[in-house]
């Protein structure tokens, strides 16, 4: 699960009955005023606090995390390897002028604070699972088709007897609120603009009728399983009222992941750690548009489920975190089928067996995903098992994939391989962090011309010829062309 602070204490914490109250953020919203007052009396404070504060820039996280922050993107892309010329990313705010997905990334690192930023891109443990997603998606080559007529090319697919303009979904992230007032909705905007689908997470910060009644949506609801079964049964209710498309259940998060980085910038399960709050104040252009305007952000659609004394922002991440069904098997996954009739898809699915389970007990799509890399640590990378995947379900399911997919090669590759789509998760939350929505639609944008270029480049017109007759796993391309035959 996607949220912020520390493990629970305990892994057998009953769950506690659903109670409701009006919203209560008022508080959260003046302690962040009382706040900025503090840092105007103890700007020497926070500079020294600045300076001192663990696991930042003093504690040596290796670039591109920080290097934008001082402007000095000096690092080369990760499928070159290091080969290329040290180049920079682009360094202003004018959306038009990104032209890369690393663009709005590096856009993103230079608003956001710390702690969010931490957030956003931390794996678990070593990371280890985060970059390989990146480097499994290098060690694949094409092997272009010529003189083929690509005057036409059509990136569009169908997904779930519906045409999309480009083979992408928007992941489901929570807190999305952190990185910019209403994301969710922004998110689902722009996921309609260009003509995809958009999931939203339980852990969201804008309700889901508001976001399912965006104009134009393919509107997907993500469940995670926690408390007792009348909280699945309520949401899984809700989102069908809301006219949700597809329900997306994430198997993969029942125990948090170990984010050790993102740790470092909190104080305990309920609050940031004074050097982080510092940090947040020295970031006017996110602290101005978000927390000084708009309160903390709070979960606003299963709120209600928590406690009321448990209901500030961490608190309650840390509540719904320590209530996950950790008993979560494929029982409650064929009762979640009997309840929901239309699209059913299961998240987090890494093991060839169990994404053939997923088929035999009906579910339209499996996403295989390691979460970002923000779970189990030294997990493969969802794209390493996909071609084993396809073979295992034949086309009895759709295969969704996700995990590092940042261009439009990549998501080029994963489709060859045998996936109808790939969820992005990061790439559009960089858009929508360095710009709200016509940041995510640029992220989407950028996407959509890359894909279109790279099919033509490629010498092929449409993503229903792609195959992996027009990959080579690099291991081959450097043995030379005998293997490569
Ligand atoms: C900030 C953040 C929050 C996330 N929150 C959720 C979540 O609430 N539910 C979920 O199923 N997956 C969540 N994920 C995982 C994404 O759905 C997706 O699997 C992952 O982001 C794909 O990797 P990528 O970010 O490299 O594209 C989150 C990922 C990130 C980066």
């Amino acid at each position: 699960m996607d949220q912020i602070g520390h493990m629970p204490a305990s892994d057998t914490a009953s769950a506690q009955s659903p109670a409701h109250t009006p919203r209560g953020d008022g508080r959260d919203k003046t302690a962040w005023r009382s706040g900025a007052a503090l840092a105007a009396l103890g700007v020497a404070a926070g500079a020294l606090a600045l300076a001192a504060r663990p696991g930042i820039r003093g504690a040596g996280r290796m670039p591109p995390d920080f290097a934008p922050a001082e402007k000095t993107l000096a690092w080369a892309s990760p499928a070159v390897l290091g080969t290329s010329p040290l180049r920079r990313f682009y360094a202003g705010t004018n959306i038009e002028h990104a032209v890369t997905v690393e663009d709005l990334r590096a856009m993103a690192h230079r608003r956001l604070p710390g702690f969010v930023l931490e957030y956003l891109e931390a794996g678990g443990e070593d990371e280890a699972a985060l970059a390989r997603n990146i480097a499994a998606l290098a060690e694949w080559r094409f092997l272009h088709r010529s003189l083929v007529d690509v005057s036409h090319r059509d990136a569009s697919t169908v997904l779930f007897g519906r045409k999309t303009t480009i083979p992408v979904i928007v992941a489901p992230t929570g807190l999305n609120e952190l990185f910019w007032p209403h994301s969710d909705l922004r998110l689902a905007e722009a996921a309609a603009e260009i003509g995809i689908p958009f999931a939203q997470s339980t852990m969201s910060n804008d309700g889901m009728d508001r976001v399912a009644r965006v104009p134009g949506l393919r509107y997907w609801w993500q469940l995670y399983v926690f408390g007792p079964p009348g909280v699945r049964e309520t949401l899984i209710e809700r989102a069908r009222n809301a006219g949700c498309e597809a329900l997306i259940v994430t198997v993969d998060a029942q125990i948090y992941g170990n984010r050790e980085w993102h740790k470092r910038t909190t104080a305990g399960p309920k609050s940031l750690s004074w050097s982080s709050k510092f940090d947040a104040l020295m970031h006017p252009r996110w602290f101005a548009r978000g927390i000084l305007t708009h309160g903390m952000p709070r979960f606003e659609n299963v709120i209600e489920f928590v406690p009321k004394d448990r209901r500030g922002f961490f608190d309650s991440a840390h509540w719904i975190r320590s209530q996950m069904d950790r008993k979560l098997s494929w029982d409650t996954i064929a009762r979640i089928r009997e309840r929901w009739p239309r699209k059913l898809v299961i998240k987090g699915l890494l093991n060839v067996e169990d994404i053939a389970r997923a088929a035999e007990i009906g579910a339209d799509a499996v996403a295989i995903s390691n979460h970002g890399g923000r779970q189990l640590d030294w997990a493969v990378a969802p794209l390493d098992l996909l071609p084993a995947a396809r073979q295992a379900v034949g086309d009895r399911i759709a295969i969704f994939v996700d995990g590092g997919f940042r261009r439009g090669t990549d998501v080029i590759k994963a489709l060859a391989l045998g996936a109808d789509a790939v969820l992005a998760g990061r790439a559009v939350l960089y858009g929508v962090a360095a710009a709200g929505k016509d940041g995510a639609k640029r992220a989407l944008d950028i996407l959509r011309e890359e894909i279109l270029r790279d099919l033509g480049l490629l010498g092929v017109r449409s993503i229903a010829e792609l195959n992996p007759r027009l990959l080579v796993y690099s291991d081959h391309a450097k043995r030379g062309p005998r293997s490569l035959a």
